[in-house]
């Protein structure tokens, strides 16, 4: 037997003004994007947004439905909506952060699951490493890559 470890690498900051201009950019249409979630029952508002190898930046927010299962992620939304309508373009970078109680949460919210998986598929889809920022107003996490924030990825059907 032999005790083995997985290693996190990722960035940390503390404010949005710290990060490069184009990251800067994307967690600022995040933040927007929360301005389109429609959550009456969890009033936890989630923006996400990518931007895509030709800069093209599209955003997404939480759906909430009376079926609670019928609703989605902001991460989804966005994902599915930039992969629907720019299927050959690759995306680069995705950026989360959520809204509560009348403000921008402190610390980065962190994806579901189901989420993690889904990056994992576009990331696989688009044929590089897609970044994923994690953005609360006092820290904020750049991860390289999807492989961080979901180590032992599911895809063994290729
Ligand atoms: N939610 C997201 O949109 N993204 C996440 O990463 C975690 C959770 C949403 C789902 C639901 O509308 C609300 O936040 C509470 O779980």
């Amino acid at each position: 037997m032999e005790q083995k470890f997985f290693t996190i690498k990722f960035d940390e900051y503390s404010s949005a003004d710290e990060l490069p201009a184009e990251d800067r950019e994307l967690v600022l249409a995040a933040r927007e994007a929360t301005g389109g979630s429609y959550a009456p029952f969890s009033k936890f508002n989630v923006g996400a947004a990518v931007r895509l190898a030709d800069g093209t930046v599209i955003k997404g927010a939480n759906q909430e439905n009376a079926a609670f299962p019928s609703g989605l992620c902001a991460e989804r939304v966005a994902m599915f909506y930039a992969n629907a309508s720019h299927p050959d373009v690759p995306v680069e970078t995705l950026a989360v952060t959520a809204f509560q109680n009348g403000d921008f949460c402190s610390e980065p919210a962190a994806p579901c699951g189901a989420c993690r998986q889904v990056m994992a598929e576009v990331q696989k889809r688009s044929g590089k490493k897609m970044r994923v920022i994690l953005a609360g107003k006092d820290r904020i996490y750049v991860f390289p890559s999807v492989d961080s924030i979901l180590p032992l990825i599911f895809n063994n059907l290729d």
